[in-house]
């Protein structure tokens, strides 16, 4: 019994074989050896203070050959918005490429608002890009004691159209910003260098109210009584 399993141990010739074999089996067994790793990282801040905000976003991907394509798609809630005309000034400058999927109306307030996709579309790149995309906070419903509104920046998703399969999970979106076709991109997963960004919206207070409207009121009676006043006065 015991000489057979002596027997089994490998002579010292065939042990750079079985190292080998043990070093290729691990990754040829997991899933994701089937796709190519783009080795991206992105890092994001949000500049600026108050309604006026500015997303910083630093793209970063590693040494590959591959030749992708990128793009960036960003869920924009209901509290937030990209005004159509400055992001179409920004595309037509050339400083940005970006596609907005939605209506967005820039009045209404957080709670009457739907939300919104962009797509911004990655220039060509060798190491690292940053793109810059200003937005804008809406106003929330005024509160019973006012104080602050939150609003999240949703994870933006990184979209590559490869010559190969670069992801487990393929998203339909516009091709580019004309918004013709619809291209199969690939959902990449990336090294997100950054936190889930909270901000911050003043809300109005309720307790206020009566005292506003009050206010307005006797500006607007003082406002007609002076125009009248004028009006009187003037000879025709
Ligand atoms: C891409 O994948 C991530 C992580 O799996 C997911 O959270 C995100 O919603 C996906 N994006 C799209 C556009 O499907």
């Amino acid at each position: 019994m015991h000489s057979k399993q002596f027997a089994l141990t490998p002579r010292p010739l065939e042990m750079p074989f079985l190292i080998i074999l043990l070093l290729i089996a691990p990754t040829s067994s997991a899933k994701e050896s089937k796709f190519q790793n783009l080795n991206i990282s992105l890092t994001q801040k949000v500049d600026n203070e108050g309604f006026h905000r500015e997303l910083k976003w630093l793209l970063e991907r590693g040494p590959t050959t591959f030749d992708c394509k990128l793009a960036i798609q960003l869920n924009v809630g209901p509290e937030m918005y990209l005004n159509p005309d400055q992001i179409a000034d920004l595309n037509r400058l050339r400083h940005l490429s970006v596609l907005i999927d939605g209506e967005v109306d820039i009045e209404t307030p957080a709670h009457l608002s739907t939300r919104h996709i962009a797509y911004i579309y990655v220039p060509p790149f060798e190491e690292r890009v940053s793109l810059n995309i200003p937005f804008h906070l809406r106003y929330q419903r005024a509160q019973i004691s006012g104080g602050y509104g939150k609003v999240i920046v949703n994870k933006p998703s990184v979209l590559a159209l490869c010559p190969q399969s670069c992801a487990r999970s393929e998203v339909k979106a516009p091709c580019d910003i004309s918004n013709r076709i619809l291209c199969k991109w690939n959902n990449v997963s990336y090294q997100a260098l950054f936190d889930e960004v909270e901000l911050l919206v003043p809300v109005g207070d309720l307790d206020d109210y009566p005292l506003v409207s009050i206010v307005t009121l006797l500006l607007g009676c003082a406002g007609c009584i002076y125009t009248l006043s004028v009006l009187s006065t003037t000879p025709l």
